[in-house]
């Protein structure tokens, strides 16, 4: 038993609040943070390299800087508090033009000597200066006068106003001998060089993820039933061995196809040599009802495995192409109404979409045959959105009861030998329909239409 559960009521809500703040805080993490691998690790490069030099920043500015600018500043006042002895010691001439050329040849500060009128009311005080608190405080502690400090008014001149018993001494001191005032180059450096690290994290990174990038565009393409296009195993080993394994994979499949659709065709083509063969004795035979219906079976036969190798044929290499989807479905609906069925057809969405326009057209039309042949009403309507080609034919007849829609799809089954024998045709056409939609990435999925029978729907990524 954990403490969460054994604990007091307190604790045990605390660890709730604890486990349902987790599960908000993941889930705003995942929503916020990039999703592509590209974005993703720039973002594991450039955030280290953010944080530590924010970090070497803020103890630079904090320790150095202040540092520095501490003991620039006691400088200063130390000069100062030397002008103040020294105006005491010298001879008091006119002019003051001993202390004066001492100030300034020796300490670089200029000093006057002014009437002794009462300093001026104390400036406003910046609001976040270095120089200023840590320049008062140095004169504070060294002067014992009353003093007043601006360091605000004039940008490179720092005005110090000392009282003294018989005049004020103005003195400007130079601001930038107070203060540590070239860290800026320190933060440039800084930035610059991490630029220029980014900048080659950027272009290095791009060529490490392309080949990712083109092994997914491949996976994808190919699940697609598009061409695979001047793909080739490149990038880090790792990914090369994944693009490898991708190419014997799609290889290896190639191969499967290629070797069931030749054996097919191959028994299918025996077969019909022989089926020939049996016409050929038939005509010889005398004519009777016997033989009319061994000439009937001969033909349906025949007309079976003609069906069944166009199945086995499959995939006859189509490309696929920009394709208008509402002509198509358009198309179909014309068809519909040529072979005695109410039909009426619509599309939404950009029409155009690159698939293997010839075998959709035979998918969706197997689709559409089928309700014409079971029902006198017939919707074809097709769909496009960002993700999906989406293709759905509705019907108003009998519909398939939902434990059969699985086993409809097997080659050869009919489920209406008992409704009409006759017209009925091989049993291919949902299996057909399935295998190109499945050669797109896509499936057939069949479900009940509001209009009463079944909706077979053709879904297709793009
Ligand atoms: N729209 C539909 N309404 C009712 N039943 C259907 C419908 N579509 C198909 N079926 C049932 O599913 C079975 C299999 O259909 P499938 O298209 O594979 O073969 P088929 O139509 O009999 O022959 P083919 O399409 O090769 O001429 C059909 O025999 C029929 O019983
Ligand atoms: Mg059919």
């Amino acid at each position: 038993m954990s403490v969460a559960e054994s604990g007091p009521s307190g604790l045990r809500v605390l660890a709730a609040w604890l486990r349902d703040a987790n599960t908000r805080f993941a889930a705003w993490f995942n929503r916020v943070t990039p999703k592509g691998l590209y974005p993703r690790s720039l973002l594991i490069i450039v955030t280290p390299m953010v944080i530590l030099q924010s970090v070497v920043a803020f103890v630079f500015m904090e320790r150095h800087y202040n540092t520095v600018t501490r003991r620039l500043s006691a400088a200063v006042s130390q000069d100062i508090s030397a002008v103040v002895a020294l105006y005491d010691l010298l001879p008091k001439d006119k002019d003051f033009t001993e202390l004066r050329r001492v100030a300034w040849r020796n300490l670089a500060l200029n000093v006057t000597v002014l009437p002794p009128d009462p300093l001026p009311p104390p400036g406003p005080k910046p609001f976040f200066s270095v120089l200023d608190s840590s320049l008062s405080r140095e004169i504070g502690r060294r002067i014992q006068q009353p003093v007043w400090i601006d360091t605000v008014g004039r940008s490179n001149l720092i005005e110090v106003r000392i009282k003294m018993e018989d005049a004020v001494l103005r003195i400007f001191a130079p601001r930038n001998a107070a203060y540590a005032s070239n860290s800026h180059i320190f933060i440039l450096w800084m930035v610059g060089t991490s630029l220029v690290l980014l900048t080659v994290a950027i272009l290095f990174l791009r060529n490490q993820i392309r080949p990712i990038e083109n092994l997914a565009d491949a996976a994808e393409a190919f699940g697609k039933g598009r061409d695979v296009e001047n793909f080739r195993p490149r990038g880090a080993r790792e990914v090369r061995r994944a693009a490898i394994a991708f190419l014997e994979m799609k290889r290896r499949i190639e191969r499967q196809i290629e070797q069931r659709t030749t054996m097919l065709a191959g028994v299918s083509h025996d077969m019909r040599t022989i089926l020939t063969r049996f016409k050929l004795e038939l005509a010889f035979l005398e004519e009777g009802p016997e033989t009319e219906a061994l000439k009937k079976d001969v033909d349906e036969l025949a007309g079976m495995l003609e069906a069944y190798l166009a199945f086995a044929r499959g995939d006859p290499g189509e490309q696929a192409v920009l394709t208008d989807m509402a002509a198509l479905v358009e198309d179909l609906r014309l068809n519909a109404e040529r072979d005695g069925a109410i039909a009426q057809a619509s599309f939404m969405g950009p029409p155009l979409v690159e698939v293997k326009g010839d075998q959709l057209k035979r998918c969706v039309g197997n689709l559409v045959n089928n309700a014409v042949r079971h029902a006198a009403r017939v919707a074809i309507t097709g769909t496009r959105d960002a993700r999906w080609l989406m293709v759905s034919v509705d019907d108003d007849g009998p519909g398939i009861p939902e434990a059969k829609r699985e086993e409809v799809f097997r080659p050869f089954l009919r489920l209406d030998d008992a409704r009409n024998q006759d017209d009925g045709g091989s049993g291919l056409g949902l299996s057909i329909a399935r295998d190109i939609a499945r050669a797109h990435g896509g499936e057939v999925i069949l479900a009940d239409s509001p209009m009463g029978g079944l909706r077979a729907t053709v879904r297709i990524p793009v």
